[in-house]
């Protein structure tokens, strides 16, 4: 167990992603097998290990990123699978253990020692989504601290059908590949023909969580979890509240989306992104075709500021440029600016809204010969920290520290045309615009709100004037700006929650500035325990509030001021993964379901079953009665209401009745507190407080009462 603990704001920071296989070889006696030393065969282990990490922790520090994304390192299976060894660490046979390839626990807790020392903290990418290949391989060989569980084909024995999902299961989902990349097969058939975990068998559920867990005990300050989009929300909810039960971890998703445009998949990442930030994947082919190929700034400008706008966090989301999963920028891009335009496009992602992550090797122009994606975009680490995108790397890092328009600011396009763009992001009294131009040089006179004076940008001391309220600038072909001030915050003002999700008892850290040196919390109205208190960063503990709504407002008071209120995910605690579901043979179409709890108080969409059922995952207060409202309709559109009401009991599978168990409810039944979401949640959810009626205020008195009662 790491102590002394140090929390960080993540939005402060800079992700360094870094396949660990690939970056540096600490110990040459833990390479086999399947070691290929000449770093030819891409699909074979190249000698990367944890001691090699913690070797080059100050060349990582040199980059000024103070947090560390490592691909998976738990153990591995040990074979071959369709021509690949698992150096990626993607194919998981035991999720207490870590790859001897890579080291052990105490390789783990001396990187993370040696990383705080430096001021770094390490994520680690976890896949609780499947274990290897079921048909190859070791079959989906699992293990629990070294002792054999099962494998693929032995787990097929034991499986039997879920009446109410219809899916062959028992640890894993036996309902071949996905095939169909939407609804049922997306969540419970293989990806890629990896064994997929049936994480609602309780044993399932909780190997997973202590596996996670084992890496939390041992320092980790966050996770990124792989393939989110493949998983249940509803179980991946409760299984990050037992994790930020430990203390508050950043944990962010791989929702694999590609686009922008408006298709279910993209409101499912933005439901996703409610509870876990996401990584900005759908925008990432937008930025790389308008800096490496051709496209229009004006056009990006518009498309980023839609994609953020529906962002309850946007600065919390995480961007990068490139990635393992991605044909590296520098191998795509097929200009003769190529180089300064990658610097353009890196110096973007570090100056959106969103926590930027930098691929091992980008500061030092690491591409592959062969030029393609995975996993050709893996190469052996080239070291060289002296290059001009580890100094744009360096300077933006430094700056995110002390400026928090980086960190929180909003994003407001003040000119965009094809080839000159120039955005101001603003968080109180800090203050950013970056201003680029990729065509020919150009002057621009921009309206710009800052005070009279030169100005020198962050990254070449070019200069702007600004005189009554108009910025004057000369912009080179290829030049990206980036110019700042920063006055000190009047008031309490806060830019971030550290997790923007709780239960009761739970730790939130506060990021944000002006909060003095003490002051008091409000979450829901309730006062809430403060364990520390600064300027920047205030850490709170969450009272029980009495509410059915899924967000709660938090506030800071200090010096006589109340800051802006910040939007938390309140979810009423000791939730268990419940199956819910009704009999579908009176409905047709695609239902959600609003119910009467925190948990359910947004829109949840259900999956229809080969045997009958509507069903979705929730959260529930085990032991809890619940209604719910039943809806139809598709994502973005306004929901139509059904006008039926179901009730059930909080239980790991739920079948929802058209009458409450226990006590009779005599009124009316609670309406669904739709009025409550934020604002900026999906279009068109049902119109804003038609159901904030008195006579719903009262059900609601009498159903926490019972509640109380049970
Ligand atoms: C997404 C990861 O980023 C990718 O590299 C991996 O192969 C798949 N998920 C499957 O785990
Ligand atoms: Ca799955």
């Amino acid at each position: 167990m790491v102590s002394a603990y140090t929390y960080l704001v993540p939005e402060r920071g800079v992700i360094y992603q870094v396949m660990v296989d690939r970056f540096y070889d600490g110990n040459g006696s833990n390479n086999g097998p399947f070691y290929d030393p000449d770093h030819k065969n891409y699909r074979l282990y190249w000698g990367g290990d944890l001691e090699g990490l913690t070797e080059k922790l100050d060349y990582i520090k040199s980059l000024g990123v103070s947090m560390i994304w490592v691909s998976p390192l738990n153990d591995n299976i040990n074979k071959m699978a369709h021509g690949s060894a698992p150096y990626h660490g993607y194919w998981t046979r035991d999720y207490k253990g870590i790859d001897e390839h890579f080291g052990d626990w105490n390789d783990f807790r001396e990187l993370v020692e040696e990383a705080q020392k430096r001021g770094i903290c390490v994520i680690v990418d976890y896949v609780p989504n499947h274990a290897g290949p079921a048909t190859d391989g070791e079959f989906g060989a699992l293990y629990d601290n070294g002792t054999k569980v099962t494998d693929y084909y032995e787990d097929t024995k034991n499986a039997t059908v879920n009446p109410i999902t219809g899916i062959r299961e028992a640890i894993y989902h036996h309902n071949g590949n996905i095939f169909r990349w939407e609804d049922i097969p997306l969540k419970y058939a293989n990806l890629y023909g990896l064994a997929d975990f049936n994480q609602l068998n309780p044993w399932v559920d909780s190997y997973l969580t202590e596996g996670a867990k084992l890496f939390v005990e041992n320092g980790a300050c966050g996770l990124r979890i792989d393939a989110v989009k493949h998983m249940e929300l509803g179980w991946l909810e409760s299984f990050y509240l037992r994790l930020y039960s430990e203390r508050p971890l950043f944990i962010y998703g791989e929702y694999y989306s590609l686009s922008t445009d408006r298709t279910e998949d993209l409101h499912e990442l933005y439901r996703y992104s409610n509870v876990s930030p996401v990584l900005d994947i759908p925008i990432r082919e937008d930025i790389v075709r308008t800096f490496g190929f051709v496209g229009s700034f004006e056009t990006l400008a518009g498309e980023l500021e839609s994609y953020y706008s529906i962002f309850v966090y946007p600065n919390k989301q995480v961007n990068f440029l490139d990635s393992h999963d991605l044909v590296r920028f520098l191998n795509e891009a097929k200009r003769d600016d190529a180089l300064e335009r990658f610097h353009m496009a890196l110096a973007l992602t570090m100056t959106l809204p969103g926590i930027p992550v930098i691929y091992y090797g980008d500061e030092s122009y690491l591409v592959s010969k062969d030029g393609k994606g995975d996993p050709y975009n893996r190469p052996m680490m080239v070291f060289n920290n002296s290059t001009e995108a580890a100094r744009i790397i360096r300077t933006l890092a430094e700056l995110r520290k002390t400026n928090d328009a980086l960190a929180f600011g909003d994003f407001k396009t003040l000119y965009a045309n094809y080839s000159v763009w120039a955005f101001e992001r603003t968080f109180g009294t800090h203050k950013l615009l970056v201003v680029m131009n990729k065509g020919s040089p150009s002057n621009l006179t921009l309206s710009l709100d800052w005070p009279d004076g030169a100005y020198s940008d962050a990254l070449y001391g070019a200069g702007m004037t600004v005189k009554g309220g108009k910025a004057m600038l000369t912009l080179p072909k290829n030049s990206f700006y980036v110019f700042h001030i920063k006055r000190p915050q009047d008031g309490p003002l806060i830019g971030s929650l550290t997790p923007y999700v709780a239960q009761p008892g739970q730790e939130v850290l506060i990021g944000g500035a002006g909060f003095r040196s003490s002051g008091r919390v409000l979450i829901g109205g309730e006062e809430a325990e403060v364990l520390s208190w600064s300027p920047s960063e205030i850490l709170v503990r969450v009272p029980e509030v009495e509410t059915s709504s899924a967000w709660v407002d938090v506030t800071v008071e200090a010096g006589g001021k109340r800051s802006n209120p910040a939007k938390l995910r309140y979810y009423s605690g000791s939730d268990i993964p419940a199956l819910v579901a009704f009999n579908a043979s009176n409905f047709t179409g695609k239902l959600w379901i609003v119910g009467n709890i925190s948990e359910l108080a947004e829109p949840r969409p259900l999956l229809e079953s080969s045997t009958g059922y509507y069903f979705t995952v929730v959260p529930l207060p085990n032991g809890t009665a619940f209604s719910v409202r039943l809806y139809r309709g598709s994502a973005w559109e306004e929901l139509e209401p059904l006008n039926v009401t179901l009730y059930g009991v909080g239980n790991r599978t739920v079948l929802l009745k058209a009458e409450p168990e226990g006590p009779p409810i005599t009124s009316s039944p609670v309406e669904p507190s739709l009025s409550e979401s934020p604002g900026n949640m999906p279009g068109g959810w049902p119109a804003k407080a038609i159901y904030a009626s008195l006579a719903v205020l009262v059900v609601l008195a009498i159903g926490m009462a019972w509640r109380k009662m049970r």
